[in-house]
């Protein structure tokens, strides 16, 4: 045990014994569309089966920030670490396994295959990673019951409601215990009950797996629901 850890302390700069090495990193983010800057010079780390917000006014540069951490965009300088290795070096090929393997999503909307029933949907992420059919049809099953939608696992995504349809998005996301999940306004599209029974279910399975979560909302509410929250302003992080 001792000497893994010892070795993730090294490569992620982790400061003491006992505390938790930081999963995803990134230090002095710049990023610009055109000529207009978004980002200039953040810092950001999660660690291991920590959760954290991100906020801000609607164009402040939360999704940038989720995108860049997820090696979706590369930025214009600085670096972005998962496992402490610097992900934005690397080739887009080798980019896109590491986000199979050791990332989880969840959006607005979903984003799941309307064509296929929501346990299909699940077990996607370990289709595409080579798990076999029935472990993953299997471990599909138990998180979408973990979520409180088994009942309606055969269901294609248009014949759910929308707040099913998203708790399977937590399921997808989750499926393949994630180092960490980055999620964009998870709740965005579900009345505030709704969105509360999806949080409380996205941050308690996360946490039973001790999988990070990176959240962006607009509202506080939702970041209540994380331990920690981070607030951008004019590109930079300031005080929450
Ligand atoms: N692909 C793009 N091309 C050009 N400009 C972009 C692009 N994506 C975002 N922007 C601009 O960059 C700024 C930050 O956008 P971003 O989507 O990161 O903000 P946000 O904080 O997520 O906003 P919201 O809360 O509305 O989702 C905005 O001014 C936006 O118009
Ligand atoms: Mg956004």
């Amino acid at each position: 045990m001792t000497a893994p850890t010892r070795r993730a302390d090294r490569r992620t700069g982790t400061t003491g014994p006992g505390t938790p090495p930081a999963i995803l990193r990134a230090s002095g983010l710049h990023h610009s569309y055109g000529a207009t800057p978004v980002l200039r010079g953040i810092d950001f780390q999660v660690r291991e089966g920590e959760t954290v917000s991100i906020m801000g006014q609607s164009g402040s540069g939360k999704s940038t920030l989720l995108h860049l951490l997820a090696g979706l965009l590369l930025p214009e300088s600085g670096a972005v670490y998962l496992d402490g290795v610097r992900l934005d070096q690397l080739p887009e090929r080798r980019r896109a396994e590491l986000r199979l393997r050791r990332m989880g999503f969840v959006f607005q909307f979903g984003d799941l295959v309307p064509e296929l029933s929501l346990v299909e949907n699940v077990e996607l992420p370990l289709r595409v990673t080579g798990h076999r059919r029935r472990p993953s049809r299997r471990r599909a099953m138990e998180m979408l019951d973990r979520l409180g939608v088994a009942g309606v696992a055969q269901q294609r995504v248009s014949e759910v409601s929308g707040g099913q349809a998203q708790r399977a998005a937590v399921a997808r996301a989750l499926v393949h215990e994630p180092a960490v999940v980055l999620a964009d306004e998870p709740t965005g599209s579900l009345d505030t009950t709704t969105g509360e029974l999806v949080l409380e279910a996205l941050m308690s399975a996360a946490q039973e797996q001790n999988s990070a979560v990176v959240l962006v909302t607009h509202e506080l509410s939702v970041a209540a629901w994380s331990q920690r929250t981070v607030m951008l302003r004019d590109g930079r992080e300031v005080q929450a």
